[in-house]
C-alpha cells in the first residue's frame, strides 16, 4: 500500500472514523432491533413512523391534482397527473428556496402563506386534490395529515415545530379566500420516493418488499411493513400492510468518530440527527473540514494548509466530493489552496504529498457513508417480510441527488451490499427514479383520497 493511504488509514482508525473498522453485521443487527423496538412503542432512536398508505399501483388517469415538496433546500410546486398511456405529465412547476432554509428564520405565519401562495393559484373547480410531500420528521395520523416533530437539515422556523402541517395550510389556503377546503395527503419524500418507484414499473414484477432510501440534504429510508408487526399502532387490519417512515437519520450509532463529534457540537441540535451527519449532502463538507483539522493535529497535513481550508468562507460538500472526481480542477478550492501553498510537492509532514492525502481522507469518509448507506438498506431490507432467493426480489427505490453525484457512490454500496443479502438469501434490484417527491406525492393523492 503506498504510503500516504498507509498513513491516512492509521489517523482514520486514530480518530475512529476508518471505515474498514465498522463491522456491517453489528449494524444491521442493531439497526433491525432499534427497528423493532421502533414498532412496538419502546425507547429506540427510530421514530418508526406509520404512514397508513399502502402501495397501490392503480392511478386515476386523467386526474390532476396538486403537489407540493417541502425538500431540505428548495420548495417545489406542480400539477401532476398520470395520462392515459400511465405516463406522468408535470405541469405549472415552480421552485423557490425553502423557508427557513438559508441562515434565515421565519415564523410560522410567514412559513405557511408562503407555501400557500405558492399553491392556490393551481387549485381549481377540477383539481381539489393536494399530495404534500414533507421531508422532515413528522407524526402521520390516520386522516394523513401530520405533525411536525421537529426540524431537522438546519431548517429555521421553530415555531411550526409541532404544528399540523395540513390543517395550518389549509388555514393559510382559507385566509386567501379558498372557500372549500381541499383534500390533502401528507407524506414523507421516502415514502414518496417508493411510490413513485412502485408506480413507474410497467412490466409485471414479482416483489418480494419495497424499500424506499433517500441521500441528499439528509437521509432516511421506508419500508413495507404488515400491520401486524405494528405494535404501537391500533386498529390496523393484520392482513393488510404500509409503508413506514423509519426517520433512519436519527439512528444512534456506536461509531461516531472524533470529527463526527466536533462536527455536531456546531449544529442546532447536536444530539439530534448524527446519523445523518456522518453522510449526508448538508453535513459531509463540514465534516471533512473538521476531519482536516484533526489530520493537521496529527501532523498528516500541514498547519498553514488547514488553516488556509479553515479560513475558506465556504467549504461545500460538493466542494469535498468535487476533490474526490477530480483532483486537478483548478476550481476546486482546495487544488487552488493547494496549489498556493506549493502542497502538491512533497509535504514537510511524514513524506508523501498533501494533495493525495487529502483525496484519500475524503476517499475514506465516502467509503465510510457507502458502508452506513448499505447497513440502513440492508436492514430495511431484512427487516421486511422479504421473500429468500432471487425469484421475488426486494424493490430498493433510491433518490437524492447526493447518492447519484458522491464520487463512485453507488458501486461502493453495491460492494457491501450485494454479498451481505446474498450471503443470506435475499436478491434485490435497485430502481432509479426521476422527480420522486412530485410523482409520489401525486401517487399517493390519487390513490389514497376518495
Ligand atoms: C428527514 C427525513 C427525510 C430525510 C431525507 C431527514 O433530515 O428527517 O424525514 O426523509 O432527511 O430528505
Amino acid at each position: 500500500m503506498d504510503t500516504d493511504k498507509k498513513s491516512v488509514d492509521q489517523f482514520l482508525t486514530d480518530v475512529k472514523m476508518n471505515p474498514a473498522n465498522i463491522d456491517l453485521n453489528s449494524i444491521v443487527e442493531h439497526i433491525v432491533d432499534e427497528m423493532t423496538k421502533g414498532l412496538n412503542g419502546k425507547p429506540s432512536s427510530l421514530a418508526m413512523i406509520p404512514t397508513y398508505l399502502e402501495i397501490d399501483t392503480d392511478v386515476t388517469v386523467g386526474e390532476k391534482v396538486v403537489v407540493l415538496d417541502a425538500g431540505g433546500t428548495n420548495l417545489r410546486t406542480a400539477t401532476v397527473h398520470f395520462d392515459k398511456s400511465g405516463k406522468v405529465q408535470i405541469n405549472n412547476f415552480l421552485k423557490q428556496p425553502m423557508p427557513g432554509t438559508g441562515g434565515i428564520q421565519v415564523g410560522s405565519e410567514e412559513f405557511f402563506d408562503s407555501l400557500a401562495n405558492l399553491i392556490w393559484p393551481l387549485l381549481k373547480e377540477d383539481v381539489r386534490k393536494i399530495g404534500f410531500c414533507f421531508s422532515y420528521p413528522m407524526e402521520v395520523y390516520p386522516n394523513r395529515d401530520g405533525r411536525l416533530i421537529r426540524w431537522s437539515k438546519e431548517v429555521l422556523a421553530p415555531d411550526v415545530e409541532g404544528e399540523m402541517m395540513g390543517a395550518c395550510l389549509k388555514e393559510a389556503l382559507r385566509e386567501k379566500g379558498l372557500v372549500d377546503a381541499p383534500s390533502l395527503v401528507m407524506l414523507n419524500d421516502t415514502v414518496s420516493t417508493v411510490l413513485t418507484g412502485s408506480s413507474s414499473i410497467t412490466e409485471r414484477r414479482d416483489w418480494g418488499a419495497y424499500v424506499g432510501f433517500i441521500l441528499g440534504t439528509g437521509t432516511n429510508s421506508c419500508y413495507v411493513e404488515s400491520n401486524s408487526a405494528i405494535g404501537k399502532a391500533n386498529g390496523l387490519n393484520p392482513n393488510h400492510s404500509q409503508v413506514i417512515n423509519c426517520e433512519s437519520g436519527g439512528l444512534d450509532l456506536d461509531c461516531s468518530g472524533r470529527a463526527d463529534v466536533l462536527l455536531c457540537e456546531e449544529t442546532e441540535e447536536p444530539e439530534s440527527y448524527r446519523f445523518e451527519k456522518m453522510l449526508s449532502g448538508r453535513y459531509f463538507g463540514p465534516l471533512v473540514r473538521k476531519t482536516i483539522s484533526l489530520a493537521a493535529e496529527a501532523e498528516l497535513i500541514s498547519y498553514p494548509v488547514a488553516l488556509e481550508i479553515e479560513k475558506l468562507s465556504s467549504f461545500s460538500t460538493r466542494d469535498a466530493d468535487d476533490y474526490a472526481h477530480n483532483p486537478s480542477n483548478s476550481r476546486n478550492p482546495l487544488v487552488a489552496l493547494l496549489a498556493a501553498s506549493g502542497g502538491k510537492r512533497a509535504a514537510e509532514t511524514r513524506g508523501g504529498t498533501e494533495a493525495c492525502r487529502l483525496w484519500h481522507l475524503v476517499d475514506g469518509l465516502l467509503e465510510r457513508a457507502a458502508k452506513l448507506s448499505a447497513a440502513n438498506l440492508a436492514a430495511a431490507v431484512l427487516k421486511s417480510s422479504s421473500h429468500n432467493g432471487p425469484l421475488q426480489p426486494a424493490c430498493i427505490v433510491i433518490d437524492g441527488t447526493t447518492y447519484y453525484r458522491y464520487y463512485r457512490f453507488a458501486h461502493r454500496v453495491e460492494s457491501y451490499l450485494r454479498p451481505y443479502l446474498c450471503f443470506r438469501d435475499k436478491y434485490y434490484e435497485m430502481v432509479q427514479v426521476d422527480d420522486a417527491p412530485l410523482v409520489g406525492a401525486a401517487v399517493a393523492a390519487l390513490t389514497n383520497i376518495q
